[in-house]
């Protein structure tokens, strides 16, 4: 047997979370409740809570966000877990794909049948300073704090080494954020419920009612590159190639593939993992994509025996947009130098050869980091049981990849799920 296969297959059958935003007056654990109830109401079959034997929550720095460390204990606890053991993972922003794994490895030992999974980041609650400053914390401080980096600005140079290695527009991000908030808009729980024409016309609507002069943009691309609409943070990364501040909890139940029908007659399974790591930016010998995320597809693509071309669709870790472009060239989707061409010309839209983001991705959705891991799993098991509402890819999509990224690519995570037709 190979030794990338598991011993014991296991599925998700329900998934449940929050909505993503600031929220001054909820608590973390308000949140986790949120997204644990609609867990709960998700599983076909009923879940009695006592089934679940284990808890890991991704989580990446609730002791500076929150100064509140320990939390996996506390919100099981609040949920009424207790005893189970209750395992807060922290991996930066890939916090939630590595707790999915590792509840995935759990039940694939034998050991345990029915695992939680959470997902749950309160960002908001520190000034914007502090907050990247914590965000920081996920980079190393030897050699790359030093140099002056924050996230956007590891992603402004990725993003930079990126135009200058295949001579690409810059145009292209701007058109991986329309699509993403395109997308969003049909999302419920994202935090920026709107296309970027809804968030002109607002603008235009604002400077109006102040008495300034209203704003001539015609286009979305007007607004992107008209620094008084989407002033830049780090170039060429503009406020709209980022992903926002958020707070959100997220949670997914796995089982045993043998106790699945016991749950739901739709289970999505989990065919594939990979999980690989690296070093400081400063140590790679290109920036213009990311080994840890070509490492950990592979791993992911040779469990499932299933390649690029059979992931009918993807959620990528979109923390800027540049990270969406080379997320599609490592994962297999397009060449190298070609992803931001596929960006321009539609390809990963909802209804393109190889729709990406359809939740609206951490840009538009929302990246309360250690919960973005878990979230994509969740609009991906939406997406292969058919209940995603408006943003449904057509065709009934049965083989969905995610792809979670941690720091500027010191971990990346990769897992590929699959609808089964009920004879197989
Ligand atoms: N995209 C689009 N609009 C955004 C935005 C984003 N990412 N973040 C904030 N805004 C909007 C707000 O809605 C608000 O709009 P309004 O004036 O119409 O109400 C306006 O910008 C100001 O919001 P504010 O919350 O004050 O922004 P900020 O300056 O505090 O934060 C960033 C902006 C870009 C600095 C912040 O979103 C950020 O740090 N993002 C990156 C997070 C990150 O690094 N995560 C880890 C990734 S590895």
């Amino acid at each position: 047997m190979s030794k990338k296969k598991l011993n014991r297959g296991v599925a998700v059958v329900g998934a449940g979370m929050s909505k993503f935003g600031a929220f001054p007056d909820k608590t973390s654990r308000d949140l986790f409740v949120e997204a644990f109830q609609e867990m709960k109401a998700s599983i076909d079959k009923g879940l009695d809570v006592k089934d679940i034997e284990t808890f890991y929550l991704g989580n990446f720095s609730s002791d500076q966000f929150e100064k509140q460390a320990h939390l996996a204990p506390i919100v099981a606890n609040w949920v009424g877990l207790s005893p189970i053991p209750a395992i807060r993972v922290e991996g930066a922003c890939a916090s939630g794909g590595i707790a999915i794994r590792e509840a995935m490895l759990a039940i694939a030992s034998g050991l345990v049948d029915v695992v939680l999974v959470g997902g749950l980041e309160k960002m908001t609650d520190l000034p914007i300073a502090e907050t990247t400053e914590a965000l920081g914390t996920a980079a190393d401080t030897q050699f790359e704090v030093p140099a002056g980096f924050t996230f956007p600005g590891f992603y402004a140079a990725m993003a930079t080494a990126y135009l200058d290695e295949y001579d690409a527009s810059p145009l292209a991000f701007s058109h991986v954020s329309i699509k993403n908030h395109q997308n969003g808009a049909l999302n419920d729980k994202a935090q920026f419920g709107q296309t970027i024409p809804q968030i002109m016309a607002s603008k235009k609507a604002r400077a109006v009612k102040k008495g300034r002069p209203e704003p001539t943009w015609q286009t979305e691309i007007d607004f992107l590159t008209d620094p008084r609409g989407n002033p830049n943070i780090a170039w060429p990364m503009t406020l709209f190639d980022c992903s926002p501040v958020s707070d959100g909890a997220v949670t997914v139940l796995l089982v045993a593939e043998d106790l699945a029908k016991k749950y739901t007659d739709t289970p999505i399974y989990i065919i594939g993992s990979g999980q690989a790591s690296d070093g400081a930016l400063t140590e790679r010998e290109s920036l213009s994509h990311v080994p840890s995320a070509v490492k950990a597809a592979n791993d992911a693509y040779e469990m499932a025996e299933l390649g690029p071309d059979d992931i009918d669709l993807a959620e990528v870790h979109d923390c800027f947009t540049i990270a969406e472009i080379m997320a599609s060239e490592d994962l297999g989707f397009f060449k190298r130098g070609e992803g931001w061409k596929a960006a321009m010309s539609g390809k990963t839209a909802r209804d393109g050869e190889h729709p990406i983001n359809t939740s609206g991705g951490l840009k538009s959705k929302g990246h309360p980091v250690g919960a973005s891991g878990v979230g994509q799993i969740v609009e991906i098991w939406k997406q292969l049981r058919g209940i995603a509402g408006e943003r449904q890819v057509k065709d009934s999509p049965r083989v969905g990849l995610t792809h979670n990224v941690g720091g500027s690519g010191q971990t990346c995570v990769v897992h590929i799920l699959e609808r089964r037709n009920d004879n197989e």
